[in-house]
C-alpha cells in the first residue's frame, strides 16, 4: 500500500485551532474599535472606524460560517491566555493614534501574513471554503493596512506599539506557533480604557451650547431652510453611530447575530453622517461649521444599553419616516435628484434599524435585568424619549450617571 505524505502544513486539527485564533482576533478588534468610536476625536477616523467595524464583522462572519461546519459550538475562546492578554490590552492605548498603530501596524499585518501563509498550507481542495473566506478577508485587510500606512505615516512607532508587538510575540504570533519570548514590562503610556460617556470631537468643531429647543420650535417651514437643516442633521448622525458603538461595547454577552446587525447599524450611521458631509460639500458648505450637539450622546449614555437601544430604534428611528417621506416628495417635486437619492437610501437603512430594534430589544432587556413586558418597556421608553429628547431638554440625571 502506497502512503503519500502530504506537503501541506495545516491539517484539520491545526486548521480549527488557527481559525479559532483568527476569529477571536477579528472579533476582539471589532469590539475595541466600537469601544473607541465615541472616544476618538478626529472625524475622518470616526468615519473610517464605522467601515472597519462592519468589515471586521464580515470577517468574523466568514470565519464563523466555516467554523460551524467543523466544530460545535462554532465560537470558542482561543485557549491561549497570552493571546487573550494581547487583545485585552490592545484597548488600553494612550490615545486614538496609538490605538490605531497597535491594531493596524502590529496586529493586522501579522494577521494578514498568517492568512497568506495559511492559504498556501491548507489542503486546497478539501478545505476550499476556508480558502474562500481568507482570500475575501484579505481584500479588506489589505485596504485597512494601506489606510493606516497613509494615515499614520507621520506617527512614529512609540512605546505603545513596542508593547503590543511584545504581547503578540509572547503569544507566539497570530498562529501561536512561533517562539514565545518572555514578556517585558507594560508600556509606561498604557491608559486603562474607560467607557466614554461623552462623545469626542476634534478642534475644528464648535460644540452646541445653547438650549436645543423643542422639536416644533426647531421645525423649518421654508423649503430651502428645511432642506439645509435636514442635511446638517445628517452630518451629525455620528451621534447615532456612537450610541450603537457604545451599546456593542457594553453588551459583550449578546449573541453574535446582534453584534453583526449592530456593526451594520453603526456603519450605516457613519455613512449617513458622511452623506450629510458630502451633501454640504457639494453645496459649497463646510460641515465643520455645524455646531455638534454631543449632548445627545451624553444624555443617551446615562441609560442602560437596552434603554439606549429603545430610545434610538423606537424613538428616533421609528418616528423619522413621515418627515423623511415628506422630504423625499418635496425633493422629487423640485427635481432635486441628489437630495432625493440620499434620503431614499437613508430610508432603506432606517427600515432595517427599526427591524433590528424589534429583533433584539427583548434579549437586550434580559441581559440588562429589565423584567417588564416588552410593550410596556417600549411605551415607557418612548414616553421618556418624548419628554427628554423631543422637548430638547436632554437632562442629565446625576444619580443615574454615578450609579452606572
Ligand atoms: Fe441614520
Ligand atoms: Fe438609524
Amino acid at each position: 500500500m502506497q502512503i503519500v505524505k502530504p506537503v501541506e502544513q495545516v491539517d484539520m486539527a491545526r486548521n480549527k485551532r488557527l481559525l479559532n485564533r483568527y476569529r477571536y482576533i477579528e472579533y476582539e478588534t471589532l469590539r475595541i474599535l466600537a469601544a473607541w468610536l465615541p472616544a476618538t476625536a478626529r472625524m475622518e477616523y470616526k468615519l473610517a472606524l464605522g467601515r472597519f467595524i462592519w468589515e471586521e464583522a464580515q470577517h468574523v462572519q466568514h470565519l464563523y460560517r466555516r467554523l460551524r461546519e467543523v466544530q460545535t459550538p462554532a465560537f470558542r475562546p482561543p485557549d491561549d491566555p497570552a493571546l487573550e492578554e494581547l487583545m485585552a490590552e490592545a484597548i488600553n492605548a494612550p490615545d486614538e493614534r496609538s490605538l490605531l498603530a497597535g491594531l493596524f501596524r502590529v496586529i493586522k499585518p501579522a494577521l494578514a501574513a498568517a492568512y497568506r501563509w495559511h492559504i498556501t498550507q491548507t489542503f486546497a481542495n478539501p478545505d476550499a471554503p476556508t480558502l474562500y473566506a481568507l482570500r475575501h478577508i484579505l481584500l479588506d485587510e489589505t485596504e485597512h493596512l494601506a489606510w493606516a500606512e497613509a494615515e499614520l505615516a507621520d506617527h512614529p512607532a512609540d512605546d505603545w506599539e513596542r508593547y503590543i508587538a511584545d504581547l503578540l510575540a509572547h503569544a507566539g504570533g497570530v498562529t501561536g506557533d512561533s517562539d514565545r519570548p518572555a514578556l517585558s514590562s507594560p508600556s509606561a503610556c498604557r491608559k486603562p480604557f474607560k467607557t466614554p460617556l461623552t462623545a469626542a470631537r476634534d478642534e475644528r468643531f464648535a460644540i452646541m451650547t445653547q438650549p436645543w429647543g423643542d422639536a416644533t420650535a426647531r421645525a423649518k417651514d421654508e423649503e430651502a431652510e428645511r432642506r439645509l437643516a435636514e442635511f446638517e442633521n445628517y452630518s451629525q448622525e455620528m451621534l447615532a453611530a456612537e450610541t450603537v458603538a457604545l451599546i456593542i461595547h457594553l453588551s459583550p454577552e449578546m449573541p453574535w447575530g446582534f453584534v453583526y446587525d449592530s456593526a451594520r447599524h453603526c456603519y450605516d450611521e457613519t455613512r449617513h453622517c458622511l452623506l450629510g458631509i458630502e451633501w454640504m460639500e457639494q453645496h459649497g458648505l463646510d460641515y465643520a461649521r455645524v455646531p455638534q450637539n454631543i449632548r445627545i450622546y451624553e444624555w443617551r449614555s446615562q441609560y442602560d444599553p437596552a434603554t439606549q437601544y429603545c430610545l434610538l430604534t423606537r424613538g428616533n428611528e421609528a418616528h423619522a419616516f413621515p418627515f423623511r417621506h415628506k422630504s423625499l416628495a418635496q425633493y422629487e417635486a423640485a427635481g432635486d435628484l441628489l437630495s432625493a437619492q440620499y434620503v431614499s437610501y437613508d430610508i432603506a437603512d432606517e427600515r432595517q434599524h427599526v427591524a433590528y430594534g424589534s429583533k433584539w430589544l427583548l434579549e437586550l432587556m434580559t441581559q440588562n435585568n429589565i423584567d417588564l413586558p416588552l410593550d410596556q418597556f417600549i411605551e415607557e421608553t418612548v414616553d421618556l424619549w418624548r419628554r427628554e429628547y423631543m422637548s430638547g431638554e436632554l437632562p442629565l440625571h446625576r444619580q443615574r450617571e454615578e450609579a452606572s
